[in-house]
């Protein structure tokens, strides 16, 4: 059967032509007939952000459950198909780069390739982030491997902060030069202008702020200024696109997309997710881009499972800000106590008066109603030994493994629990020494996630473990 001749292209934005043809209206219009009298609300105008994550949107093209008050799980790898007909449409209409799948009723045919309790969470997702559309992986890594990897090919160029979350670090170092993609690793925080770097090849500009996990801030404003001068000396094909990892700050306190970024990276295992069950990951970022990253999603493999969605649909996201507020609050009460200990030399916390980035932090993380938005994380280093760097803090936070309540040390962020970890020998091992010490990454740094439990607990916890070293 011919392709439908509404359409004008069969090909994926990277040219590669989709298997499947058209022919199978009369399915298409069966899921359409469930949109009839939905609700019309504008999340942001009609109400509120911190609102419309608590309800969601009733219905949605993915699935319509205007009769449950809690969003339906759904659990099936594959689809039943009515007609041989609605099987191909269904792969047809996959990846359509004209037309966003947000707006349309899917016809859903195996979980990789899409799924409805995940389709729900990305709406959401991407309203939160204030982005057009979003996508939902396996983890965080599988987010930025698989984004990063439908926008490049052998030959492109990557320009990187320094500084990152070790696995990153370890994707762009250890596998990108496989690859034959480069990277350039530049200090954005204290030059957030990178057009000396550019070359004809450079397609992407990659950063965290916060920076994991030394807190330090990239200019988001200044950054988007410089790829947006060089984007107008460029075709399309060879424009570069500037991606965030938004894990440290999450939506509630910072929404890069709307100052310009081009695409935001999650962690959602972190704040978004919450309670320390889900393993999970996101992009978010316009609809122009959404055909080539869900086909490389469906090819490596890496969509979130529908079980790990409807947790953070369901308590994650909808928390959120709550938990981010009032782990916010208690983070700045630490900071402040941490500040004043004789045994602490450092403290990095956007909150505080001292914060050396505090100018630009106060101007790019905002709370969705506007408010400063410091966010829940700390770094801080303590004082050394002088013939032992990195042994005062290794002791500090195994006396914190040993004895605190209510301190755990593990890895991650952003849960109800608060964590503590070192960096240096921890998430950030796979960067070598000299590497950690370029980028700020001290022997002694300690990083802290704080949770949802009593300032003063956390910070009798953290008394006792200084008083030990
Ligand atoms: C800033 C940041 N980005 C990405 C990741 C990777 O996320 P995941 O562990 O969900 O793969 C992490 C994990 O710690 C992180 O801290």
């Amino acid at each position: 059967m011919a392709p439908r001749k509404t359409r004008k292209t069969g090909k994926t934005a990277r040219g590669s032509r989709k298997t499947g043809k058209g022919g199978a209206g009369s399915a298409r219009k069966k899921t359409e007939s469930h949109r009839s009298g939905s609700r019309h609300i504008v999340p942001g105008e009609d109400v509120s952000i911190r609102s419309f994550l608590i309800h969601g949107k009733f219905r949605t093209e993915a699935w319509d459950y205007s009769h449950h008050v809690v969003p339906p799980i759904s659990s099936t790898s594959t689809y039943r198909l009515d007609s041989a007909e609605r099987g191909a449409m269904g792969f047809y209409d996959f990846a359509d780069p004209l037309k966003s799948k947000f707006e349309k009723s899917p016809i859903f045919i195996y979980e990789r390739l899409d799924e409805p309790t995940r389709s729900m969470l990305e709406e959401d997702l991407a309203i939160a982030e204030g982005g057009e559309m979003a996508l939902c992986f396996s983890s965080g890594m599988g987010a930025i491997a698989s984004t990063l990897l439908a926008i490049l090919q052998t030959g492109d160029e990557v320009i990187a902060h320094e500084t990152l979350y070790g696995c990153t670090f370890s994707l762009l170092n250890n596998w990108f030069p496989r690859w034959g993609i480069s990277v350039k690793y530049v200090d954005l925080v204290r030059n957030p202008d990178p057009t000396p770097y550019f070359t004809q090849r450079t397609r992407v500009v990659y950063f965290e702020t916060p920076v994991n996990p030394n807190l330090e801030i990239v200019d988001i404003a200044a950054v988007v200024k410089a790829v947006k001068a060089e984007n107008r000396k460029r075709r399309d094909k060879g424009k570069i696109k500037t991606i965030v990892d938004n894990t440290f700050a999450s939506p509630a306190c910072q929404r890069p997309i709307q100052m310009g970024v081009d695409l935001v990276v999650h962690s959602l295992t972190k704040s978004i997710s919450g309670f320390g069950t889900e393993l999970a990951g996101a992009v978010v970022g316009p609809k122009n881009m959404e055909s080539d990253i869900i086909l490389a999603r469906k090819d490596l493999g890496t969509p979130l499972s529908s079980k790990s969605a409807w947790a953070i649909l369901v308590y994650g996201l909808p928390t959120l800000d709550l938990r981010m507020r009032r782990a916010e609050k208690t983070a700045m009460a630490v900071a402040r106590f941490l500040d004043g200990h004789p045994k602490v030399e450092k403290v990095l916390y956007p909150g505080l008066p001292a914060f050396p980035w505090k100018k630009t932090a106060r101007a790019q993380m905002r709370g969705f109603d506007g408010k400063f938005a410091p966010g829940s994380m700390i770094y801080f280093t303590t004082v050394g030994y002088k013939k032992k760097p990195g042994e005062a803090s290794c002791k500090l936070v195994n006396t914190i493994a040993r004895e605190a309540y209510s301190i755990t040390l593990a890895v991650s962020l952003g849960q109800i629990r608060t964590l503590i970890e070192k960096p240096g020998s921890m998430t950030h091992a796979v960067v070598p020494p000299e590497v950690q010490a370029a980028g700020g990454i001290d022997p002694e740094g300690i990083r802290l996630a704080i949770g949802l439990e009593e300032p003063e607990d956390l910070i009798r916890d953290l008394e006792r473990a200084l008083a030990k070293i």
